[in-house]
């Protein structure tokens, strides 16, 4: 039989959003845990959307709206919630939170893409022994791998140099795109949270892998698991005008703490000290070191001078 191989970008976006795709037919919430999975993350997320005067708050890739669920008791209803997703509308959502496939032309107040940014595809680059850096081509069936094509990317120099044969990167220039393009969108904040590195500490070999059923699992493409890859938020940050800043520090702004609530209140109301000892459970794995707390938030204000992208 002979190999089918295609770009990994191509096989990538196919195994995550093709009609079988591991969005379309599975629940991220089914495989891995995300800050939206946490109760706290949506208080935080609130009190941005209220310190933005938000009229409407978009989540771009919305999961089966888990955030979104979690934000409508916490906001007016005269706040618009609206997920936009390419997996369909969650049976069992509220009628007052709206869904969608496409981005909305304009977003009055608070853009939110938790863990969105990494699940963009990508094309997979490694510099050849010739010194050329060329496109990876996979066979999506096999996994088998061979280089194509020289790739010439002024993205790749300026972020992601390959220095010596057999270095890897993923070339992120769709993924600065597509949230420039999103940004354009909004007139209020607009935040892509997500784990990934900067240009000082570029993983050598490149950052492609997989999940499935709550770990780490082989890469595939065949639509059984995701397929992601870190984010060069330093790139991301530039193509927007956003600012970075850890998870940890950006909800601590947002008034999220950790800490352990005062055991007299154990004795004085037993269910208040419950609850508290619970937001304090989740605070601190929103925040925690060589966790959720690493990741990075881009923050653009558009109605800042200077921000737009
Ligand atoms: C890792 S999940 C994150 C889900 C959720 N934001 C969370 O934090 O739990 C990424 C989601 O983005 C969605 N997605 C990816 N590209 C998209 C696009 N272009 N438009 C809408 N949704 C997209 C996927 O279907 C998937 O549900």
């Amino acid at each position: 039989m002979t190999a089918h191989r295609v770009s990994w970008r191509t096989a990538w976006e196919t195994a995550l959003y093709g009609d079988d795709g591991f969005f379309r037919t599975s629940a991220p919430v089914d495989h891995f845990r995300t800050s939206a999975h946490v109760g706290t993350f949506a208080e935080a997320v609130a009190e941005l959307a209220r310190q933005v005067g938000a009229c409407t708050v978009v989540d771009l890739g919305s999961g089966r709206g888990e955030l979104l669920v979690a934000l409508r008791p916490l906001l007016g209803q005269d706040v618009e919630l609206i997920g936009v997703e390419v997996a369909d509308r969650p049976a069992d959502l509220p009628d007052d939170i709206a869904w969608t496939t496409e981005l909305p032309a304009r977003v009055d107040g608070l853009l939110v893409a938790n863990e969105w940014l990494d699940n963009l595809p990508c094309t997979v680059v490694e510099r050849a022994d010739d010194g050329t850096v060329r496109e990876v081509l996979v066979d999506p069936a096999t996994g088998d791998e061979t280089l194509g094509d020289v790739h010439d990317s002024a993205w790749l120099r300026r972020w992601w140099p390959l220095s010596t044969p057999g270095e890897r990167a993923e070339d992120g220039g769709p993924r600065d795109a597509a949230w420039a393009d999103a940004v354009a969108r909004v007139d209020g904040v607009a935040i892509a949270i997500d784990y990934g590195h900067l240009r000082g500490d570029r993983p050598p070999f490149g950052t492609v892998r997989s999940y499935a059923g709550g770990r780490e699992v082989d890469v595939r493409l065949d639509g059984s698991r995701d397929v992601t890859a870190d984010v060069a938020v330093d790139a991301v940050a530039d193509a927007v005008g956003g600012r970075l800043v850890r998870q940890r520090d950006a909800l601590a702004e947002l008034g999220v703490d950790g800490g352990r609530p005062p055991i007299q209140l154990a004795h004085d109301d037993p269910a208040a000290y419950v609850r508290a000892l619970s937001r304090a459970g989740e605070a601190a794995e929103l925040t925690a070191r060589g966790g959720l707390g690493d990741f990075w938030w881009v923050v653009t204000d558009t109605r800042m001078e200077g921000s737009a992208p």
